[in-house]
């Protein structure tokens, strides 16, 4: 039986220590959010499991490593000299079975994951709030990955509202992969969902990061919690346990 609290109906949701640097060397917090008046919270321990309390797989632990060095080099360079999208190894394994030549990709928040995509041969609509980092993508895109990849990239900065006008706008069934992995402060990511959904063809993928986060559980909800495949586990620069979730779109 699911006790948790009902999930937010609005991007309400607050983060807060209760003891500020206790809390934060033993990966405590509080995550709290209003529905009509009603306030739910609920209590993060640590970070060793996912925030649903799945553990990460055996092979999610040999990636440890990995996400060490990838946490060092991103002090270093914001874009990694090979860039990988910042979701669950196991899940970035999953999403190079599905991504090949030609594949056509819309993203809700851009980054490592946008050159990762171009890298693949996709062609990629990123929406993106940032002006600094959407302009940073694509000069390492042209820059570094070369014409043909810049050519496959279209950059939209935008973002609440005007991002979700701007893909509902967008052809239907027209994407093969959608990836939401957007800052939920800047555009809600079970709104960018639902305005994405449409767009992605029949038996294409939705891929939803932070899937265990309660900001996100709407958006879960919408997709339907059990048809999900779910990876729990560590993401390149992250060095806490987390969950990305696809679904295949009807
Ligand atoms: C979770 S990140 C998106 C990551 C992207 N989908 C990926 O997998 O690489 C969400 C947002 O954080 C911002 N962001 C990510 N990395 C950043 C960086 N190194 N510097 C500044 N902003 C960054 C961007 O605005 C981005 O839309």
């Amino acid at each position: 039986m699911d006790t948790r609290p009902p999930a937010p109906t609005s991007n309400n949701v607050r983060t807060f220590y209760t003891r500020p640097w206790l809390d934060r060397l033993t990966g405590r917090y509080t995550v709290s959010w209003e529905n009509e008046g009603n306030v739910a919270s609920i209590r993060v321990h640590n970070r060793i499991t996912d925030m649903e309390g799945h553990k990460p797989s055996l092979a999610s632990l040999m990636k440890v490593p990995a996400t060490v060095k990838t946490y060092f080099e991103a002090k270093k360079r914001s874009i990694l000299k090979n860039p990988v999208p910042f979701l669950v190894y196991e899940a970035i394994e999953h999403l190079g079975t599905l991504v090949e030549p030609g594949s056509k990709v819309v993203e809700l928040g851009g980054g490592n994951s946008t050159l990762w995509f171009l890298g693949q041969g996709a062609e990629v609509v990123t929406f993106e709030h940032s002006p600094e980092w959407a302009e940073h993508i694509t000069a390492f895109a042209r820059e570094s990955l070369g014409d043909d990849a810049a050519s496959r990239l279209t950059v939209h900065v935008a973002a609440g509202d005007e991002a979700l006008e701007l893909a509902r706008s967008l052809d239907d069934s027209s994407f093969d992969i959608a990836l939401v992995d957007c800052m939920n402060a800047f555009t809600w990511r079970k709104a960018g969902v639902e305005a994405l959904l449409p767009k992605v063809r029949s038996n294409g993928t939705m891929c939803l990061d932070n899937s265990d986060h309660p900001n996100n559980w709407s958006a879960v909800e919408l997709l339907g919690k059990s048809d999900r495949l779910r990876f729990t586990g560590y993401a390149p620069m992250c060095p806490v346990v987390t969950q990305t979730s696809f679904w295949t779109v009807p």
